[in-house]
C-alpha cells in the first residue's frame, strides 16, 4: 500500500473542495479561535502503545483489523484473545513530541498509538468538536471505537466533530500517529530539523452551539482611513442571520446578516484606532454574538504592503529586524510548545533588537503568534515545502494546499503575522514553478491582506578581475512573489567570511528583499582565531563580515539570519561539536549566548535608533 492507511481517501476528497478546508464528510474542520473558546483540556499523560509494524492497525496479510487498537478493547472483556492493554501500558505527556520524552523513542519514526479516558456530559443543543492543536505526521483520530477524521500535516491544527460519537459518562479517544517519512509528502524524506513525532500540541474538546461560528475574517483596510472589514462564517446557518461584532474600546459594533454560504460582511468605521505596531502593539478586544454564542478574541489592526522595493508597515517603510526560529524547546530540546518555551525564545529575539522573526520551517504553536502580537514582534509563518517535493504529484499539491490553508486560517486575525511563506529552497524547474504559483495564489485568495514571499536560492556571476562577486536575484518565482526571501552562506558552505563585504546585489525585481538566512556554525565555549572554524570568533566575524556587505545592498528590507538558538538535526553528527545539533544558533540550546550575538545585537540597536 504504501502510503498510509486511508490517507489516500482523504486527500481525494480535498483536492475537489479546496477552498472549504471541511472533509467531505464535514467531520473535520478547523475551528479559528480554539484557544478563546469553552473547552475542556484532555492535555496530560496518554497511554500510547509504540507499533512499528503497525500490528493494531493490520492483520498478518496487511489488511485492516475491523477489531484494531482503535476499538481499545479489555483483555478481559471476554475469552477474545487481546494482545493490546492501553490501561496496562505506559504514558507520555500530550502536548509532547515522543522522541525527547524517552531515549528509547529517540530515533523512533512510525506509529504510536494514544489514548485517553475522559468524563464528558453533552449539553443540550450543543455540538461537540475534538481540537488537535497538531499531530505530527498522519494521525487518525477514534472516540469510542469509532472513526472521527484523519489528518495529514505535522505542525497545522484540525478540530474532528464528535458530537454523534460521544455519551454522558465514560469516553475514550484513541489516536493513531505515525511521523514517518514519505517521498510525497510535505516535508518529504529529507529535512535538517529533527522529525518530532506524536501529538506535539493541545488536544481539547470544544463545544459549540448548533449553528456555530467556525472562520472569521477581520483586518484593517490598506489605504486612508480606519475601516476594519472582513467577514465572519456560520456553519448550517440559515441565510439572514443577525450576526454582530463588536469592539467595544472603539464603540464599535455593526450586524450583518449572513448570506447563502453562511458568511456576514462586515464594514466598520474607527475614527480613534490605534493601529498596531512593533513599537505600542495594541490589541482590541472583539466580540462576535450570534443568538445566545458569543466568541471573544483580541485583535490588533495594522496594514502591511509592498510598493516597489518597499515593505510599508501602517503605511511607513519599514525594516525587518529578524531572526529564525525553529520549535526547538530551549533547555530541554524537543517540539516547541509551551507559553515558556515561546516567552524564552521571544524574549532572545527582543533582547537582540528584533522586531521581527522567521518561523521556520513550518507553522509554530499558536501561543508564538499570540505572544508575538502582543510583545510587537512581526513573523514571517511558512509551510513546510522545503527542498525537493513531489511537484508533480496532484496529492502533494492538494497536501501543502491544505496546510497552507489551515497555516492561514489560523493565524489570519494576527496582527504580528506580516509575510506567509510558500516554500524554502526549492529547485528552480518548471514543475516547481507552476506548483508555487498555485500555492501563491491560494495564499492571495485565503488572505487578499498580506504579502507572499519565499527562500529563494541566487545566481552567483564569476567572479570579476579585482575578485568582486556578483549574486544575482532572478529566480522566476520571483516575478510571483511579492517579497523575496533569499538564502545564502557566504563565509561558512560559500568562500571565507571576508568574500561577504566584496560581494555585490542584483535582482532582476524591483521588489524588497529579506535575506532569510545566513550564519555559521559556533560550539558555544569553543574559542580560536577568526579562521577557525566552529569557533565562536568564526562565526562572530561571519556575522561583522555579513553586515558589512548588507548595508550595500539597496533593495534590503530585512534579514533573518539562521538562526536563533542551536537545534537538533538529523544531519548533524560532527562529534563533540554537533552531536545531533546544528550549532548556526546565536544562543546555544542551553541558553549560552554565543559572541555573535552581540555583533547583530549592536547592529539592530543602531538601526533601532535610526529608525525612533
Ligand atoms: C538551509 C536550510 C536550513 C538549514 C540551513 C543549514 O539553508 O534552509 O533548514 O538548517 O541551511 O544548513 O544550517
Amino acid at each position: 500500500m504504501g502510503r498510509r492507511f486511508s490517507s489516500v481517501i482523504a486527500v481525494v476528497c480535498f483536492s475537489f473542495l479546496p477552498n472549504l478546508l471541511t472533509a467531505a464528510d464535514g467531520k473535520q474542520t478547523l475551528l479559528v479561535n480554539a484557544d478563546h473558546r469553552a473547552s475542556i483540556s484532555l492535555d496530560g499523560d496518554w497511554h500510547v502503545i509504540v507499533d512499528p509494524y503497525d500490528n493494531g492497525y493490520y492483520d498478518f496479510r496487511m489488511q485492516p483489523r475491523p477489531d484494531g487498537y482503535f476499538r481499545n478493547e479489555k483483555p478481559d472483556s471476554s475469552d477474545k484473545l487481546i494482545e493490546y492493554d492501553f490501561s496496562k501500558s505506559a504514558t507520555l505527556k500530550v502536548p509532547g513530541d515522543w522522541n525527547s520524552q524517552r531515549d528509547s523513542l529517540f530515533f523512533y519514526e512510525g506509529t504510536v498509538w494514544y489514548e485517553k479516558d475522559f468524563q464528558y456530559q453533552r449539553r443540550p443543543n450543543t455540538r461537540t468538536f475534538l481540537h488537535v492543536g497538531a499531530a505530527n505526521y498522519v494521525a487518525h483520530v477514534y472516540v469510542n471505537g469509532k472513526k472521527a477524521c484523519d489528518h495529514e500535516g505535522g505542525f497545522t491544527p484540525f478540530d474532528c466533530e464528535v458530537t454523534d460519537l460521544v455519551h454522558d459518562g465514560g469516553n475514550f479517544v484513541v489516536i493513531h500517529v505515525n511521523n514517518q517519512r514519505t517521498r510525497d509528502g510535505v516535508p518529504t524524506l529529507n529535512t535538517d530539523w529533527w522529525n518530532y513525532g506524536g501529538l506535539t500540541r493541545d488536544v481539547l474538546l470544544i463545544e459549540t452551539p448548533e449553528t456555530y461560528v467556525d472562520d472569521y475574517y477581520l483586518q484593517l483596510q490598506r489605504g486612508v482611513g480606519s475601516i476594519i472589514g472582513g467577514w465572519v462564517h456560520l456553519v448550517d446557518s440559515a441565510a439572514g442571520t443577525p450576526v454582530t461584532v463588536k469592539i467595544p474600546e472603539l464603540s464599535l459594533a455593526q450586524t450583518a446578516p449572513t448570506d447563502a454560504q453562511g458568511r456576514a460582511t462586515f464594514s466598520l468605521t474607527a475614527t480613534n484606532l490605534q493601529r498596531w505596531s512593533p513599537e505600542k502593539p495594541k490589541l482590541y478586544d472583539v466580540e462576535i454574538s450570534v443568538g445566545g454564542d458569543r466568541l471573544n478574541d483580541t485583535i490588533g489592526f495594522r496594514t502591511i504592503e509592498v510598493q516597489g522595493d518597499n515593505i510599508l508597515l501602517n503605511g511607513k517603510s519599514v525594516f525587518l529586524r529578524g531572526v529564525s526560529i525553529h520549535a526547538e524547546a530551549p533547555y530541554r530540546s524537543g517540539r516547541a510548545w509551551s507559553e515558556q518555551d515561546a516567552e524564552t525564545l521571544l524574549g532572545w529575539a527582543k533582547e537582540l533588537g528584533a522586531n521581527f522573526v522567521r518561523l521556520a520551517h513550518y507553522p509554530h504553536d499558536e501561543r508564538m503568534t499570540r505572544l508575538a502580537d502582543r510583545m510587537g514582534i512581526m513573523v514571517w509563518s511558512e509551510v513546510p515545502v522545503y527542498w525537493m517535493i513531489e511537484w508533480e504529484n496532484p496529492a502533494t499539491l492538494a497536501n501543502a494546499t491544505n496546510q497552507l490553508q489551515e497555516m492561514i486560517r489560523r493565524d489570519r486575525n494576527k496582527a504580528s503575522v506580516v509575510l506567509w511563506s510558500v516554500a524554502n529552497e526549492t529547485p528552480n524547474t518548471p514543475a516547481r514553478l507552476a506548483f508555487l504559483r498555485k500555492l501563491i495564489e491560494t495564499a492571495h485568495t485565503e488572505d487578499p491582506g498580506r504579502p507572499v514571499t519565499a527562500a529563494l536560492l541566487v545566481t552567483t556571476q564569476p567572479d570579476s578581475p579585482e575578485g568582486i562577486r556578483t549574486k544575482v536575484i532572478d529566480d522566476p518565482l520571483g516575478e510571483y512573489l511579492d517579497v523575496l526571501g533569499c538564502n545564502e552562506y557566504i563565509g561558512w558552505y560559500e568562500g571565507t567570511p571576508d568574500l561577504a563585504p566584496r560581494t555585490r546585489w542584483k535582482s532582476k525585481y524591483n521588489k524588497p528583499l529579506i535575506m532569510s538566512e545566513f550564519g555559521g556554525d559556533a560550539k558555544f565555549g569553543l574559542h580560536g582565531a577568526t579562521t577557525e572554524r566552529w569557533t565562536e570568533e568564526y562565526q562572530e566575524n561571519i556575522y561583522r563580515q555579513q553586515i558589512a556587505m548588507l548595508k550595500q545592498i539597496p533593495f534590503l528590507r530585512g534579514l533573518t539570519p539562521w538562526i536563533l538558538m542551536d537545534f537538533r538535526s538529523p544531519r548533524r553528527e560532527l562529534p563533540d561539536i554537533q552531536d545531533f545539533y546544528n550549532r548556526k544558533g546565536l544562543v546555544s540550546n542551553e541558553g549560552q549566548k554565543k559572541k555573535a550575538f552581540f555583533v547583530l545585537q549592536e547592529y539592530y540597536n543602531s538601526l533601532g535608533a535610526q529608525s525612533k
